[in-house]
């Protein structure tokens, strides 16, 4: 069994994920505002590559019913409903409603995937509820692989780190697992960081950017390991919840 990391959807290559259990991370905010909607009660988050996708896919739904959503420049967009703030993406909000969303690096890293068997939305909200998941398909002879959106097509160290502590939850006592170079350097960002995760945000470039423009709430929420304990499953171009109506 094989457990890779790649940093920035633009690794993607065609092969990297066919047929492999495919984990997506952009823990500043998209992976983590995807879990709390859910979590929330949305009934399905699909995610668009553009505002302009966002707008034209709301025609297809009762406007009571869809919330436009999202992100440029880590701001709502004029007209939408929400932006990619996790704070902002209440029970009161989001229960029984689609969400439209589109963010920069998220949704696109989403988007990337194709070919793979499964894909999940991970983050630390979501921990061990997703690394369990994960846990079991390697155990039953899967290939696992974890996606970094990263920032602006690159790297990002927040995303890296969350990626190692997955890496750690998902091997522990598995020992023929391979890992490739990028699974053991998230692995030793995770030591690095991993047991101070607002330090991590301090640190990374994105989550200064943030606290900058005024989001330091989202850092404490994207930081509470396991406060939303849901499997965002991205099948048929929507997440939604594993969960009994949802059985894998
Ligand atoms: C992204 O997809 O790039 C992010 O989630 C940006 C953000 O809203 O913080």
């Amino acid at each position: 069994m094989r457990l890779d990391v790649l940093y920035g959807a633009q690794q993607l290559g065609s092969g990297d994920v066919q047929g492999r259990v495919v984990a997506v991370i952009d823990v500043l905010r998209a992976s983590t505002t995807i879990a709390v909607a859910l979590a929330n009660g949305a009934r399905t988050v699909i995610p668009l590559e553009s505002p302009e996708d966002v707008v034209t896919r709301s025609k297809q739904f009762e406007r009571a019913g869809v919330l436009l959503a999202g992100e440029r420049r880590m701001l709502k967009m004029d007209g939408f409903d929400l932006g990619n703030s996790p704070a902002e993406h209440t029970r009161e909000t989001v229960e029984g409603k689609t969400v439209l969303l589109t963010t920069t690096n998220g949704t696109h890293a989403l988007l990337g995937v194709q070919g793979a068997r499964d894909v999940v939305v991970a983050s630390y909200v979501n921990m061990s509820a997703v690394s369990a998941m994960l846990r079991a398909a390697l155990r039953g002879g899967a290939d696992v692989t974890i996606v970094c959106a990263g920032q602006d097509r690159q790297f990002a160290l927040e995303d890296a780190a969350c990626a190692g502590r997955y890496v750690y939850q998902i091997t522990k006592r598995l020992q023929q697992t391979e890992l490739n170079d990028a699974a053991l350097a998230a692995s030793l960002i995770d030591r690095k960081y991993g047991d101070n995760l607002m330090r991590l945000f301090s640190t990374a470039a994105h989550g200064r950017a943030l606290a900058a423009a005024g989001f330091e709430g989202d850092l404490a929420a994207c930081a509470a390991v396991d406060s939303y304990p849901v499997i965002p499953i991205f099948q048929d171009r929507q997440i939604t919840k594993l969960g009994p109506e949802r059985e894998r």
